[in-house]
């Protein structure tokens, strides 16, 4: 394809990050932008379970839809030209990490707590965050698996930029001028 940057070849793209940082709106004006398929893989497992995030993590509990994320990263690892858009908890398995990167760029969005609150703060669909005090729980959360976004290789701020903005962004790492 004339224009996607020689440096990806075929590797998939990967955006991960926390709820809220952005993943699916850049996923999808990066595929845009390469002319690839963009997957959601919260979308995908809907559609595959025939319910909603919230209803799989009510009726058949969290280990269930991790494991669901679980075989999905190991059959979208065995595809390429892909770009996709993980769940924000697919950095607790570290073998899905390791997986993604061995056929793809694995990128970290990063966003702040108030602009979490910000982006997701109202959506009925993030299980993890249906309690009072989201703003703490964001928090909360996000100082469990710091360490685990942090280990990522290549970060990206999201904080007052637009899907598109980003998307640039990580063309740009993955393309660095020669
Ligand atoms: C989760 C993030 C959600 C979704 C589920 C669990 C998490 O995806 O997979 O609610 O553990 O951080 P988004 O990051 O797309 O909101």
């Amino acid at each position: 394809m004339a224009n996607t940057p020689p440096v990806l070849g075929s590797s998939n793209i990967i955006l991960v990050g926390f709820m809220g940082t952005g993943k699916s709106a850049t996923g999808r004006a990066l595929a845009a932008r390469l002319n690839r398929e963009f997957l959601d893989m919260d979308t995908l497992i809907e559609q595959r379970e025939q319910r909603s995030i919230p209803a799989i993590f009510a009726d058949s509990g969290e280990p269930y839809f991790r494991a669901l994320e679980r075989a999905l990263v190991q059959e979208l690892s065995a595809r390429n030209d892909l770009v996709i858009a993980p769940g924000g908890g697919i950095v607790l398995n570290p073998d899905n990490i390791r997986d993604f990167s061995r056929t793809g760029h694995v990128i970290c969005l990063r966003a702040t707590p108030e602009m979490i609150l910000q982006r997701v703060g109202d959506d009925p669909n993030r299980p993890l965050l249906q309690t009072a005090d989201k703003l703490g729980r964001i928090r909360e959360l996000l100082a469990k698996r710091q360490h685990l976004y942090d280990a990522i290789p290549l970060q990206i701020e999201t904080d007052g930029k637009t899907a598109d903005e980003v998307a640039l962004e990580i063309l740009a790492l993955l393309n660095p001028p020669r």
